[in-house]
């Protein structure tokens, strides 16, 4: 039985001060029993937030970089993530492949680094609005996924999170149907299923103006296994209600 998987992604949100209140907040959350819940601030408050954090709290990174160490200002390795007690990190989100340039070679070379680490990939994909409308969805993600499955070695497809996030439904409040995404998903499953026997227990999540009132539906779907959240992670009040989703 997969469990379901809550993920909160502030991306640039939040400071000390906020961030103390929301920890405070989440205190009052009882977290499911087939609930796995986690959060991924900014990184130089992710190691506070991970020393702070309650048991039922997963502390993710937005970032790594794919470099180990040296002459590379401004990055983060995924062995630093883990000495600072990251949990999770995501991995080719669509805001980092839009403005950042990451393209599927470094969404990668990130994978395996924190492989490396035994810290969890969330490995992002999802289709882009003219993608969407031009039937080019499944083929977009495909290429998303193949580009990084190809690369990985069979046992550590199964250390794999997926998040399909079509990026049509990121922060416009335009969320997919449950159906529409239930389809994506169950694609997504039956293509890791050619590189993995473990594709039945991989976590597939959504994500895109996921929120307290859509969350169940979207939960209730059969290869639907969770969400990544990111305006509705900003307030536990909010947060909470997709977590009272999973149950
Ligand atoms: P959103 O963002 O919930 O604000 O649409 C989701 C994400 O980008 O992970």
């Amino acid at each position: 039985m997969r469990k379901t998987w809550v993920l909160g992604n502030w991306k640039l949100n939040n400071d000390s001060q906020s961030i103390r209140q929301w920890l405070e907040d989440f205190q009052q959350v009882e977290v499911p029993s087939n609930a796995v819940v986690g959060v991924a601030p900014v990184s130089i408050y992710s190691q506070h937030v991970a020393a702070h954090a309650p048991q039922n709290l997963l502390v993710g990174s937005q970032n790594v970089s794919q470099f180990d160490g040296g002459a590379y200002t401004g990055e983060v390795s995924a062995a630093m993530l883990s000495d600072a007690k990251i949990a999770f990190s995501l991995v080719g989100h669509s805001e980092r492949r839009m403005y950042f340039g990451e393209t599927n070679e470094i969404t990668k070379d990130k994978v395996n680094a924190l492989l490396q680490t035994g810290i969890i990939p969330v490995l992002c994909c999802g289709e882009s609005q003219v993608q969407y409308e031009t039937g080019k969805s499944q083929s977009v993600v495909e290429s998303q996924l193949r580009a990084v499955l190809d690369h990985v070695a069979a046992e550590d497809v199964a250390k794999l999170v997926i998040a399909y996030e079509p990026v049509w439904a990121i922060g416009t409040g335009l969320t997919a149907t449950p159906e529409y995404a239930q389809q994506m998903h169950q694609f997504i499953r039956a293509l890791v299923a050619e590189y993995s026997s473990s594709a039945s227990d991989l976590p597939i999540l959504y994500g895109g103006s996921c929120n307290g009132s859509n969350a169940k539906e979207l939960f209730a779907q059969a290869d639907i296994d969770g969400g990544l959240i990111g305006g509705a992670s900003l307030k536990v009040s909010d947060f909470n209600k997709i977590i009272e989703a999973a149950r």
